[in-house]
């Protein structure tokens, strides 16, 4: 029987990292994309410990686009590719910009991502029964998208710029799902208010008071992943397709996230963002 293979990004902290260990307990060869070196080595040691071998990491920021690249061309000769989760995000309250001058909430949260699903469709779409996971989130509902200026280069607002990413992930997934439906199971998939790192790159005053508050209320990532997990793997679940989830239930998301010609405008838009490097992975 083939070996399964589900490529996550973020898989070092919160629920990436429960993601990973699901996975792997459940058959999974898990191919994992990471950015810190020492939380790589870690969960190596941690692995290595526990004799699992059915995992790679691959090393890379997904705000620069020649590092996402040369991770690209690794798993892109993979035979199949049954599981693409779009984890990795991240918040900046204040604006930073990569390599090319690109803003970093847009670069990490969206562009990476489909960047790396574009490049990877292919194998996706001849692996039966695939799922796409794009991890969005509830707050996609007070984004102000503005496609003119995607780099949010006036009056940038760190919450506004993770809300605007947001509705991307859920507006690439619709599409997604226009384009794949007859071969690809693509989610968009709000997984409830986690207990893990999110936030704590920024100084806050109140982290202290934040992250006690989240270690109370807030959910674990494991049960959460063990919803996710069961949608991936589920053939009941097949018809959820297209669809946001809250955690595990269809839910409505905001009007304009339906709204086609957005959709159409913003895929337009990306692919002519990430058409040089395409050129450079065929
Ligand atoms: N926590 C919540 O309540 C909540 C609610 C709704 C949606 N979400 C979404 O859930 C997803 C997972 O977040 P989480 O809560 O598990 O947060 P987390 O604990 O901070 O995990 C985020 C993961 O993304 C990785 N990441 C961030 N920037 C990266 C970059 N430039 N390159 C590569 N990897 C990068 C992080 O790696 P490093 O540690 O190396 O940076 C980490 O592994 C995110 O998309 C978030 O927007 C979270």
């Amino acid at each position: 029987m083939k070996e399964k293979n589900c490529i996550i990004t973020g898989g070092t902290s919160g629920l990436g990292l429960a993601l990973v260990k699901k996975f792997i307990n459940n058959n999974f060869f898990i191919h994992i994309i990471a950015k810190d070196n020492n939380k790589i080595q870690k969960l190596t040691n941690y692995f290595h410990g526990r004799n699992i071998k059915s995992f790679k990491f691959y090393q890379a920021d997904l705000a620069e686009k020649n590092e996402l690249n040369k991770v690209i061309l690794q798993i892109k000769n993979l035979d199949n590719i049954d599981v693409l989760i779009n984890n990795a995000g991240a918040l900046f309250l204040k604006r930073e910009v990569n390599s090319e001058e690109v803003e970093k909430t847009f670069a990490v949260n969206y562009l990476s991502h489909f960047y790396l699903t574009i490049s990877l469709i292919d194998v996706i779409k001849k692996t039966k029964n695939s799922r796409i996971v794009n991890v969005s989130s509830m707050v996609h509902k007070f984004a102000k998208l503005d496609l003119s200026d995607m780099n949010f280069s006036t009056n940038y607002n760190g919450y506004i710029a993770y809300f605007n990413s947001k509705l991307m992930n859920l507006l690439f997934s619709y599409k997604i799902n226009r384009i794949y439906n007859d071969c690809i199971n693509c989610y968009a998939i709000h997984p409830g208010w986690l207990n893990t790192n999110f936030g704590n790159n920024n100084h806050s005053k109140i982290r202290f008071l934040s992250n006690f508050i989240r270690n109370i209320f807030a959910k674990k990532p494991s049960y959460v992943a063990d919803k996710i997990f069961n949608i991936c793997s589920n053939q009941e679940c097949l018809n959820y397709s297209g669809k946001y989830l809250v955690i595990n239930k269809i839910a409505k998301s905001s009007d304009l996230s339906y709204n086609e010609n957005l959709q159409d405008e913003l895929w337009q838009k990306s692919l002519k963002m990430i058409e040089t490097h395409k050129n450079e992975i065929k």
